[in-house]
């Protein structure tokens, strides 16, 4: 049997025609975007191309568009490129959340180091971070706050608008990590209410390596690497022009079926969801069944049972599971911490995410699969 790959939040394939718009700058293409001459002008002109195809994603301008290696980067550019504008005076207020992927929390931790105080907001049970607990936690010398938009584990949206107006209504910069739901539900800047909003390439059908930070005109951050102008003078460094030209054309791809790509989505997840649910009695449930998720995400809880053994059952099947075991212990992730799983309901947590290439033949047998591997398994 062929690879299923219910993964898609881990990373995507590259979309065939992202392929195509990128090969002919490994080739012919491969003129440097800053050299004056024939070469140099046309790569130029395909990277305003890309970024023009990441702004129509967002909302935003073209000037708004930073490229950069990935949402790693792009997070780190946000955060640090913000509190660090004001060097070497390093003080005040970091809200973040206890969502965050690394990306986040790391630059966060890190600042914290430096003399930035950092408030980590909880969410709830439900996953999601309640506005009145944000509202909680702004203080007069708050600076910046990064509140991821969907996440990663469970699929949670979050409240990201009414947090933007909250920050807006008192000059916080305000950044989202949109790595995950850039491209699967809509990340207009101006609905959003940001002022800083991460992507990155490889969760939406461009390759690993390249992402984007979209910065608001009014918002001044410093880089974060020192080098040439390139960017804005924001990330200097000779631009990665195929790998951009791959994550313009995947902009341009989730832009044109956004709403149809969703749609298609929620199905494939609720008919995965539907087939474990019913075929087990009942017994799997839902970690988030109550709120807004990402269409693509399902949080499955397998009782009295290890999900990672459950995949090893089923090597031809690819999922996640969320808590890794070290040496017999389990370590239950953050993110499931957060919503208050112990480290027995952690252990049979599988993160199940479809994708663009996911047809419902794939969703039949792998609920199939990890039926029988979990029947198999809890006696
Ligand atoms: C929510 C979130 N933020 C940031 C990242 C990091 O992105 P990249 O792998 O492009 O550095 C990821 C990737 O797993 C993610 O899921």
């Amino acid at each position: 049997m062929r690879q299923i790959y219910l993964d898609y939040n881990a990373t995507t394939p590259i979309a065939p025609s992202v392929r195509e718009a990128m090969q002919p700058f490994f080739v012919e293409h491969f003129g440097n975007p800053s050299s004056s001459h024939i070469l140099g002008r046309a790569c130029l002109e395909s990277l305003e191309d890309a970024r023009s195809q990441v702004a129509s994603l967002l909302g935003a301008d073209v000037d708004e568009i930073i490229f950069t290696s990935g949402g790693t980067e792009s997070n780190n550019l946000a955060i640090l490129g913000t509190l660090f504008r004001n060097a070497p005076i390093l003080d005040g207020h970091l809200i973040i959340s206890n969502l965050e992927h690394p990306a986040v929390t790391a630059p966060a931790e890190y600042a914290a180091k430096w003399g930035i105080d950092v408030t980590i907001v909880e969410c709830g049970p439900d996953g999601v971070v309640s506005v009145e607990s944000f509202a909680e936690a702004l203080r007069p010398d708050t600076r910046l706050v990064s509140i991821m938009h969907a996440n990663n584990e469970l699929g949670t949206i979050q409240p990201i608008r009414e947090i933007g107006e909250l920050c807006r209504s008192r000059d916080i910069v305000f950044h989202t990590d949109a790595a995950q739901s850039a491209g699967k539900i809509p990340t207009n800047v101006d609905e959003l209410q940001v002022d800083l909003l991460s992507i990155a390439g490889h969760k939406l059908y461009a390759p690993k390596g390249v992402g984007a930070l979209y910065v608001r005109r009014d918002v001044a951050i410093d880089p974060v690497l020192h080098g040439a102008g390139h960017e804005m003078g924001l990330r200097p460094g000779t631009e990665n022009v195929p790998y951009i030209v791959g994550l313009g054309r995947a902009a341009k791809l989730a832009h044109v079926g956004l709403d149809e790509n969703a749609a298609r989505m929620g199905q494939l997840r609720d008919r995965l969801w539907n087939k474990l649910h019913s075929g087990s009695d009942n017994a799997i449930v839902q970690n988030v069944a109550a709120v807004e998720c990402l269409p693509n995400t399902l949080s499955a809880r397998f009782p009295n049972v290890s999900a990672a053994e459950m995949l090893q059952r089923h090597s031809d099947l690819c999922a996640s599971t969320a808590s890794a075991c070290h040496s017999g212990d389990i370590a239950v992730s953050p993110t499931l911490a957060a919503i208050g799983l112990d480290a027995e309901q952690a252990r049979g947590v599988m993160r199940l995410s479809v994708g663009r290439y996911t047809t419902e033949t794939e969703v039949d047998q792998a609920a199939e699969l990890l039926l029988e591997a979990w029947e198999s398994l809890r006696r």
